[in-house]
């Protein structure tokens, strides 16, 4: 049993306890054996303090020091001391004072850890998630969790005064069509049957609307079983909130008064509210993107009309079908013909069919691949559409289809501002993207799919319309290039449900079989309703200026699903799946 107890976190001690007995818990972070003096830098959550064991004040505390080794658990006592004018660490909170110890207890030794605390950020991130414990001691990831903490906190509180119920929603439960495969969990009642675990909650919040709850969040777990990235994990947590008697400016509202509540609470910062907005067309023709990063112009311009009577074969032929020839015009910058060379290739990785640049080393020097087929008065026409276009100017061309050639503008308009450093890093710039088709087409199965979900509500006039015109009653939220959130207002009647559901491909059978209890709820009085749903990890991944979401998420997967801490995914044995009524096909073991 340990024999003392804590005065104060180590961070935290200060002048007010000078010449003061204290006692410190902590981790041994360094340790400087000067032969006579051995210090020791304690850490723990609050800070680090400096300790010094002096054999004139107690042999016997300073007999034990010389075992320490890094991340050893300590307890220390000793008097608060304030260090000679040389020594004082103007870095440190606690760098003005030392604790001079006089007992030491050693509460856990540590073997030799694998990585050392300063050097993880150079570690494989493997073997950082399989001592994820030691990541997480460093103070720089613990400052993450405590925002997260703080994060999460001033959310809570922003709906409770608001008058909004924190209501759980289950995680066995049934297929939530967000568009990604689901995590299945076999039920052994109820042999050969399988419970689904939440996309989201989407179904129970509206069904908590037809319950006359009325204002509802939850900080919600999800689970979707889909590619990885920097930016998707198989389970992440959202804000999840639902609203009933709402339109779409409410909850749009209410979230961003939510987000400044939340930036002025943890972060003390003020953001500018109400945010921008753009039609989803705008966003794409602008920026080759429903998710636009708005810290920065080098918009998308359409320069179709420059090349209309083009005698370049392939511009022709793209024209001729249809196409269309985007640009993005890059200002003042000289690039070398081995810089232009790699955006062509990079534009070919990308999936464009080819790049052609236009360099303006002078007003009446153009360099380019395609210098050839300019017109004399190229630079005069261009003018036009690029006011701007000078000397040192760079246009850079994609030709095709419109919507595959700027969505490579997009993503080039991406990495090229990263490579200028064009995008400045301390902005948060929101928008929220509107008008969103209510459906996209799917080539392969040759069927509409919901482009938010199922249960979004078209906007007015929709009847009247084909599929590929109809516009939905949704907003998506984005910050700095990232998708943050997206809602909707939702159908509340049984006629238009079923009428989306047909569009969708479902026959009755379907209907009644996946969502019957849903249009059955519709005939018993369901409030019309609308709600939203942010990404946590995303939001905290970047109000941390993290470079993924697994840095703001405790435990989190590998980018191929793994746990390397627990080391799950495992196999079950024979016996257990055999409870479950199940047999493994023969190669599907890894
Ligand atoms: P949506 O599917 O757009 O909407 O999800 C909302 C937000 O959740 C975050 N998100 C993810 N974060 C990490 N890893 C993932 N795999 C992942 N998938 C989504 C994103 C996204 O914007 N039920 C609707 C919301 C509603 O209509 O109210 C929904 O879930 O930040």
């Amino acid at each position: 049993m340990q024999s003392t107890q804590r005065t104060i976190g180590c961070g935290l001690v200060g002048s007010g306890l000078l010449s003061k007995k204290i006692c410190l818990f902590g981790w041994v972070h360094r340790r400087r054996d000067h032969g006579g003096l051995i210090f020791i830098d304690l850490r723990d959550r609050s800070g680090l303090m400096q300790l010094v064991f002096n054999p004139d004040f107690s042999k016997s505390a300073h007999d034990i020091a010389h075992q320490l080794r890094s991340e050893y658990v300590i307890a220390v006592c000793g008097t608060v001391v304030e260090r000679t004018p040389e020594t004082v660490n103007d870095e440190l909170p606690t760098g003005k004072y030392e604790l001079q110890v006089d007992t030491l207890e050693v509460l856990n030794k540590a073997k030799a850890i694998p990585f050392m605390l300063d050097e993880a950020a150079q570690v494989d991130e493997e073997l950082r998630l399989k001592y994820r414990y030691l990541d997480l001691r460093r103070p720089e990831m613990r400052k993450k969790f405590e925002l997260r903490n703080n994060v999460i906190f001033a959310m809570r509180e922003f709906f409770h005064n608001d008058d909004f119920y924190e209501i759980e929603t289950p995680i066995l439960t049934k297929n939530t069509p967000e568009g990604a495969r689901e995590f299945l969990v076999p039920s052994r009642m109820h042999g050969g049957s399988f419970y689904a675990m939440p996309q989201s909650p989407q179904l129970y919040k509206q069904l908590l609307m037809a319950s006359g709850m009325e204002k509802y969040f939850q900080v919600a777990r999800c689970f979707r079983d889909e590619d990885l990235r920097s930016d998707r994990q198989p389970e992440f947590t959202q804000l999840d909130v639902e609203m009933s008697f709402v339109d779409e400016e409410q909850v749009m509202s209410a979230t961003e008064r939510m987000l400044a509540y939340m930036y002025k609470k943890a972060l003390g910062k003020d953001i500018s509210i109400p945010f921008s907005r753009m039609p989803y067309d705008k966003a794409f023709a602008q920026y080759g993107s429903d998710k636009p990063d708005v810290r920065f112009e080098l918009k998308i311009e359409d320069c179709t009309s420059l090349f209309e009577n083009t005698e370049l074969k392939f511009m022709r032929s793209i024209l001729e079908k249809g196409g269309k020839i985007g640009a993005l015009h890059v200002e003042g910058r000289q690039f070398s013909r081995g810089d232009l060379d790699k955006w062509v290739s990079r534009a070919t990785d990308l999936g464009a069919k080819g790049l052609v640049f236009i360099h303006v080393k002078d007003t009446d020097k153009l360099e380019s691949p395609i210098s050839k087929f300019l017109p004399s008065d190229f630079f005069e026409q261009a003018q036009v559409l690029f006011p701007t276009i000078a000397q040192g100017s760079t246009l850079f061309l994609v030709a095709g289809p419109y919507k595959d050639s700027w969505e490579v503008l997009g993503r080039l308009r991406l990495e090229v501002a990263n490579q200028l450093q064009m995008i400045p890093k301390d902005t948060d710039a929101f928008i929220w993207i509107t008008d969103f088709p209510l459906f996209e087409y799917d080539d392969q199965t040759k069927q509409w799919n919901a482009v938010h979900h199922p249960f979004t509500s078209p906007k007015e006039g929709w009847d009247d319309l084909e599929p590929s015109q109809m516009k939905a009653r949704a907003y998506d939220i984005v910050l700095n290039g990232v998708e943050l959130g997206g809602g909707s207002i939702r159908i509340h009647k049984p006629e238009m449900q079923r009428k989306i559901f047909e569009l969708l491909g479902l026959d009755a059978q379907k209907m009644q079989d996946k969502f019957g209890f849903l249009l059955e709820a519709q005939e018993l009085g369901f409030p019309p309703h609308g709600g939203i749903a942010l990404g946590l990890d995303r939001l905290i991944m970047l109000m941390t200026r993290s470079q993924s979401i697994r840095e703001v998420i405790a435990f989190p997967k590998t980018q191929r699903g793994n746990d390397p801490l627990m080391e799950s995914p495992t196999l079950v044995d024979e016996k257990q799946l055999r409870e479950y009524g199940l047999r493994l096909m023969p190669g599907k073991k890894e």
